[in-house]
């Protein structure tokens, strides 16, 4: 018994001795990977800094993009993974204050990072949506920089992102692709779908994409479905034809994002759908978003 037991004893030693032999340079890879993204074309914008710009690049961080859900109210930053898996990861400080990246940022910089998934110092961004952010317009992304510009220094100093095992072999080599969005993107063509301001499904469609609707109710928008266990966006339902919403009016499906308040009077829970924000989207944009969605066909929902 005692053999056997030492036996067993010695493959086992043995098998976390080859896995810390492997661990060791693939740690580096995935280190390596992360901190260096490979080089990618961009193509920066024109920032006109006028108040008209200002004005629409603060309505689309505001009450579009969701940008101060994960950068902080402030957009002073906030720590998004705290060693969690070895790593520590930030939603960075944006703002010109201590600790931010607005005073070196240059316009290429942010083109960079909100379309590319590349930071300012070529790391690979991870979490940051970008997969959804390339379809930014460049008049639209303009005007975005031109507000980030312009908002309030704040001082919050949190330190570089720090990868550490076992995350930088999960996120640095087996889920490289899952975990950031370079590798994802069309490089050469964001921003190139953007369709013109008006109330026409392919302009909804836009806007879907830059209001991040799919991180939350799914890439086909049948429902997000988290597994056992796994961290994640909330799990938003279908809003396809074939969901709820199916039997709703335009009015009705305005008025749900404007208050909060669904047809059959279920309140939305404000943590988890971004409401009051969305909600704040001009007529014509909720209007174009209602016929995107009422161009989709009704999908079950997804489980
Ligand atoms: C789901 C959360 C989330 C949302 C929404 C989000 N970000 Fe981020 N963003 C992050 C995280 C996390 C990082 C840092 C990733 C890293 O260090 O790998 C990041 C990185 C960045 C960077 C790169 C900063 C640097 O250090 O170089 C910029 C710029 C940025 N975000 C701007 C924005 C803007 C503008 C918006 C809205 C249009 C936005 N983000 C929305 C999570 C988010
Ligand atoms: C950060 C995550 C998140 C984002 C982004 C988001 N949603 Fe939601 N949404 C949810 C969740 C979660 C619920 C369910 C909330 C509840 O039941 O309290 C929900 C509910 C809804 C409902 C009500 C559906 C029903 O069956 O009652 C509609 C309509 C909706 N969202 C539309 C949208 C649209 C359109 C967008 C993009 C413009 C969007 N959502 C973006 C998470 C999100």
């Amino acid at each position: 018994m005692k053999r056997v037991l030492k036996w067993i004893g010695i493959v086992v030693g043995g098998l976390v001795g080859l896995l810390i032999i492997a661990a060791v340079p693939l740690h580096f890879v995935g280190k390596s990977r992360l901190n260096k993204a490979p080089e990618v074309v961009t193509r920066p914008v024109p920032v006109l800094n006028d108040a008209a710009a200002i004005a629409r690049g603060e309505h689309l961080l505001n009450s579009v993009s969701s940008c101060r859900l994960c950068h902080g109210n402030n957009l002073g930053g906030e720590v998004f993974m705290d060693g969690e898996i070895g790593l520590f990861v930030t939603a960075p400080n944006l703002t010109a204050g201590a600790g931010g990246i607005g005073a070196s940022y240059t316009d290429a910089d942010w083109e960079k990072a909100i379309r590319h998934g590349v930071g300012g110092d070529g790391r690979a961004l991870v979490i940051m949506p970008t997969n959804f952010f390339q379809h930014y317009s460049d008049s639209d992304l303009g005007a975005l920089i031109a507000y980030l510009k312009s908002v309030p220094p704040v001082d919050n100093e949190m330190g570089q992102r720090r990868i550490g095992l076992p995350g930088s072999i999960l996120g640095g080599v087996l889920g490289f692709d899952d975990f950031t969005n370079v590798n994802g993107i069309d490089h050469a063509n964001v921003g190139m779908s953007a369709a013109a301001e008006a109330v026409t499904a392919e302009y909804g469609n836009y806007l879907v994409n830059i209001a991040l609707c799919s991180e939350c109710h799914g890439a086909n928008l049948a429902g997000n479905v988290l597994a056992e266990g796994e961290d994640g966006p909330p799990e938003g339902p279908n809003i396809t034809p074939g969901g709820e919403p199916g039997g709703w009016s335009e009015e009705e499906f305005i008025t749900t994002l404007r208050t909060g308040q669904t047809p059959s009077g279920e309140r939305l829970d404000s943590e988890e759908m971004p409401w009051p924000t969305l909600g704040q989207m001009s007529d014509l944009e909720l209007q174009a978003i209602w016929a995107y969605l009422q161009s989709l066909p009704a999908l079950p929902s997804n489980s």
